[in-house]
């Protein structure tokens, strides 16, 4: 069977484990060689990855690429506004050729039922490099980046601030898989997936909803937020009205616990979603969590060919 990884429930929290203690195992064998040098097995090698991107990206276009040349394989990267793609040439016909040329495919993208059909036509493994539904690649970074931070995931308060967007969704189903609890705190209107929410609270999770920011952050060991206009929304003055009680700043920051970690997907619209002081500031790990991608994703794609 093929192994795509469009959601983190495709892998579930076995294999999500294993794939974390492989990226902090990978991660200090590596330590101290430049960033293109191949890890000394390069478990890898021969293979590529073909990543098509429909939406911009900094983070998820540079990780996945160093992260395949780590592994001792390759990337090549497509914008799908050059490509046929992005002139009417289906999806499946898409999938059929890349896996005729390359490895795997990774797929960013705005409806989630593209990635769906990409990986129904794929014969090689499809990973979702972000949708409008979830972005499970940028959620194996954060899990990453707290353990490294010495905190566990079974019974971890994490509390979320801002939009119920993409980010948040796989946040969510991270809990259910890892057992730990989330604070969703939101504004009326802005909520997230319900099923999300329904799956990981039906799996064990405690999940919250607040309107109250300062209620979901209270006592937390984690504080996560994101932008409040994702890709392909509008720049609507009524949605950062009403986000604005959810800015994560000192003194909201100060309701978590003195320990807290302060997690940001990046990009960062500096003065919306987070002030200076917070990103800035010596609770946070947004770099840790930028680099952890590489670290993360090494792991995705490993397990994605069996190696996990
Ligand atoms: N966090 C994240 O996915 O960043 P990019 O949009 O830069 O890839
Ligand atoms: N929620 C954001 C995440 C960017 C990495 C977006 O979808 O634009």
């Amino acid at each position: 069977m093929t192994r795509h990884f469009l959601n983190l429930g495709d892998a579930g929290g076995d294999a999500i484990a294993a794939m974390i203690g492989d990226a902090i195992d990978r991660k200090a064998a590596r330590a101290g060689y430049a960033k293109g040098r191949a890890d000394d097995d390069a478990p890898l090698a021969g293979h590529v990855l073909a990543m098509v991107f429909e939406k911009s990206s900094t983070r998820t276009r540079v990780s996945f690429d160093v992260a395949m040349r780590q592994l001792g394989g390759s990337a090549v990267i497509l914008d799908a506004g050059t490509t046929q793609l992005g002139r009417g040439e289906s999806i499946a016909d898409t999938a059929r050729v890349l896996s005729r040329m390359a490895d795997a495919i990774m797929l960013r993208t705005d409806d989630h039922a593209k990635v769906e059909e990409l990986a129904a036509h794929a014969t090689v493994p499809v990973i979702n490099g972000l949708t409008d539904l979830s972005h499970p690649c940028q959620i194996m970074a954060d899990l990453l980046t707290v353990i490294e931070h010495g905190k566990a995931l079974p019974g971890l308060e994490v509390a979320w601030l801002g939009d119920g967007n993409n980010v948040l969704n796989s946040i969510v189903e991270a809990a259910g898989l890892m057992k730990f609890n989330v604070r969703i705190g939101v504004p009326a209107g802005y909520d997230s997936d319900p099923a999300f929410i329904a799956a990981a609270m039906a799996a064990g999770a405690g999940i919250t909803v607040t309107r109250d920011a300062a209620e979901a952050v209270r006592g937390a060991d984690v504080v996560v937020t994101d932008t409040w206009i994702s890709m392909g929304q509008d720049h609507a003055e009524a949605k950062l009205a009403a986000m604005a009680p959810y800015r994560v700043d000192p003194a909201l920051m100060a309701q978590a616990r003195p320990d807290a970690l302060f997690l940001h997907c990046l990009p960062a619209h500096r003065g919306e979603e987070v002030t200076d002081a917070v990103i800035d500031g010596a609770q946070s790990v947004v770099w840790d969590e930028a680099e952890n991608r590489i670290h993360a994703q090494k792991s995705v794609l490993r397990w994605a060919f069996g190696q996990l």
